[in-house]
């Protein structure tokens, strides 16, 4: 296919979100891609990844990582297929793994795509359970909480991405997880599907009452989703000694709030706080993979996600994953 006829779609930023984004501040686009040069791989994706920290992405300013420009299409984590490639790595139908998520074809150097196994599981698990998001809840968990057997552990955004990896995780391990999430059907997949001991709805309850009765002996490990009211029940909880993994803060991504009103518990009880970024551990992504990849295909983990079908669902999409409620459950994926 000679690429210099072939149009793509984009999703770009078109302006920056005063808290919660809104469908105006994006746009869809059709760009030509151009002739494919030596080195270069044509790439149709079939799926990319929809994710929280993309908001912070929409701010302007310095972060951990580079600021969206506005006018330009967004990226991220993406699966797809060699259409054609000038890399002798790369032969047509191969899977890759790529940031070049938010549009449906793109051309990259060969040394951008990393190539996936379809064979082992589908090739939307490298975005969930198999991708970033599972190494998120997998380092987390081993890594920076160093969980161990019988400790009771609370996990919150528990249905989503992260969360329904980590509260698999922590029950492999032989914890006793307590887990929350923003709707009685996803307190149901908790309980039901992913056998945690104990779920609560965190809007229709209080998450200290919760958390005095699912763990009247306090907490060993906190894997904070959230940050907010739920980080403040869970320092209120905390054992002695007990080890809080600080994941993310999405109550605050759209509109940040003032933090929890006890964090002099981490002095009382002697926590250890530690903020975890997956990208500084991406060298443990092969330890991840060879006990997930068994643990998946054996049905021991589960791998969950809700897929929408249509780029031009994908900012719809981005907006409601930082909403609560029963709009995804699992890694929240885009079908192009
Ligand atoms: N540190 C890292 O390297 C890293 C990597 C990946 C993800 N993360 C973080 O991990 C967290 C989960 O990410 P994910 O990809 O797994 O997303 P996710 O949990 O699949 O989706 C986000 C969920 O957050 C919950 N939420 C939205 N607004 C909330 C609020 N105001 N208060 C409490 N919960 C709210 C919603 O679930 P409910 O309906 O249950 O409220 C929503 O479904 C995010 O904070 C993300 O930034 C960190």
């Amino acid at each position: 296919m000679p690429t210099g006829k072939l149009q793509a779609k984009e999703i770009r930023l078109v302006s920056r979100p005063q808290g919660e984004p809104t469908p105006e501040n994006f746009s869809l686009a059709t760009v030509e891609l151009p002739e494919l040069q030596p080195g270069e791989v044509l790439v149709r994706n079939t799926f990319f990844s929809i994710d929280p920290y993309m908001r912070g992405r929409m701010n302007e300013g310095k972060s951990y990582i580079l600021p969206f420009a506005v006018g330009k299409a967004l990226d991220g984590a993406a699966v797809g297929q060699v259409v054609q490639s000038r890399d002798p790595a790369f032969r047509a139908s191969t899977w890759v793994l790529s940031f070049c998520g938010w549009r449906d074809y793109y051309v990259a150097m060969g040394q951008q795509l990393r190539v996936i196994d379809t064979t082992q599981a589908p090739a939307s698990a490298y975005l969930g359970v198999l991708g970033a998001t599972g190494l998120t809840a997998w380092v987390g968990l081993n890594d920076v909480a160093g969980i161990k057997e019988n400790e009771t552990i609370f996990i919150s955004a528990a249905a989503g991405a992260v969360g329904s990896v980590a509260c698999q995780l922590a029950k492999l391990r032989g914890c006793r997880v307590i887990a929350s999430a923003g709707s009685p059907a996803k307190v149901a997949f908790l309980k039901n599907q992913l056998k945690v001991d104990y779920a609560f709805d965190y809007r229709e309850s209080d998450p200290l009452r919760q958390l005095e009765i699912a763990a009247p002996d306090g907490l060993h490990v906190y894997f904070d989703n959230t940050a907010g009211p739920q980080l403040e029940a869970a320092l209120e909880s905390m054992r002695h000694h007990g080890r809080i993994v600080m994941c993310g803060a999405i109550s605050g991504y759209n509109k940040p709030a003032p933090g929890p009103r006890n964090l002099h518990l981490i002095i009382v009880r002697r926590l250890r706080v530690e903020g975890l970024m997956v990208a500084d551990h991406l060298h443990r992504m092969p330890a991840f993979l060879a006990e997930m990849i068994p643990a998946v295909r054996a049905g021991k983990v589960l791998h969950q996600e809700t897929v929408l079908h249509g780029i031009e669902k994908a900012p719809d999409a981005f907006i409601s994953l930082l909403r609560s409620g029963d709009a995804h459950i699992g890694k929240l994926v885009i079908r192009v």
